[in-house]
């Protein structure tokens, strides 16, 4: 039976509810998506999928990227959700919502916070008369290319109180928070802003969102589940899991190139990867369904 992708709102408002938190696994195809499904699947947890436009490019535009993650929803039976990450205008927004996406992430970050407000208040108003879950971001997320001294990255972290602004004027569901995790492999030891986390998860009550979770060390990760964070975006790993398997089956001896000998591997290690990391997120989620 053919089924549609879901919103995120609900799924993450019980993770905080309950402490535990999904992964946004970064889909750029099928077959590596369908791989992390069937994890979730045998863990009866969501699968919550996030894209960005360089991924959606791989897809051939946003209709045949919802088309695949509809297409694996009719094919486990937990339900699956497709995020669009980091969309940075309403017309990108726009296009997605059109195309099918239930749930988005606008990242008017960059901009002064007023006019991060307004931006997103906008997406927000056209989005949730679709029934569309948005998602905003306060505080700025590094590059693992900026190599920041910590009063530069505290500078960059979300502060509690605009964060209570924020969620109030723009109406947003869900709320990405900056406190210390960067996109892409740190080259630094990463100092992980636990203390201001609580701050915020003090004063504000949606689900908060953490970026940037690849090399993140797990046990920051698992006191920031604890903390609010519903939801941890994960892309660099993903990406490196495959690179890795493809590079490695490719050293062995009498390898023949097919599609099933260069990309089997990978798939297994993907789905090794997505395990270890829903089992960390979900700990207590897991443990309340045995
Ligand atoms: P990583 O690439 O560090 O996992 O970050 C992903 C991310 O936060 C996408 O929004």
């Amino acid at each position: 039976m053919a089924k549609d992708i879901m919103p995120l709102k609900e799924y993450l408002v019980d993770a905080r509810a309950g402490k535990y938190a999904l992964g946004g696994f970064c889909i750029w195809t099928y077959a590596y998506g369908k791989a992390v499904a069937d994890v979730a699947n045998k863990l009866g947890l969501p699968m919550l999928y996030i894209i960005g436009d360089a991924e959606i490019g791989f897809f051939g535009g946003e209709k045949n990227a919802v088309q695949a993650c509809r297409t694996i929803a009719s094919e486990v039976d937990v339900p699956v959700i497709l995020h669009a990450d980091h969309f940075r205008d309403f017309e990108s927004i726009k296009r997605a919502v059109d195309a099918g996406f239930r749930s988005v992430m606008i990242d008017a970050s960059a901009y002064p916070f007023e006019e991060n407000i307004e931006r997103t208040a906008e997406v927000v108003e056209f989005a949730h008369k679709a029934g569309v879950t948005v998602e905003g971001e306060l505080g700025r997320i590094a590059g693992y290319e900026q190599h920041l001294s910590v009063d530069e990255e505290q500078a960059l972290q979300t502060d509690p109180d605009d964060a209570v602004k924020f969620v109030k004027d723009t109406g947003i569901d869900i709320l990405a928070v900056s406190i210390g995790t960067v996109h892409g492999l740190y080259k630094f030891e990463p100092h992980i802003n636990i203390p201001r986390l609580k701050k915020i998860a003090e004063k504000v009550s949606i689900p908060l969102v953490m970026h940037g979770g690849s090399g993140t060390p797990e046990d920051k990760v698992a006191e920031a589940v604890e903390n609010g964070i519903t939801k941890l975006n994960l892309a660099t790993d993903l990406v490196k899991t495959v690179g890795l398997a493809t590079a490695r089956v490719q050293q062995k001896e009498g390898f023949g190139y097919s599609v099933a000998n260069l990309y089997a591997e990978a798939y297994e290690d993907l789905k090794v990867y997505a395990e270890h990391k829903m089992r960390l997120l979900a700990k207590h989620k897991l443990k309340e369904d045995m």
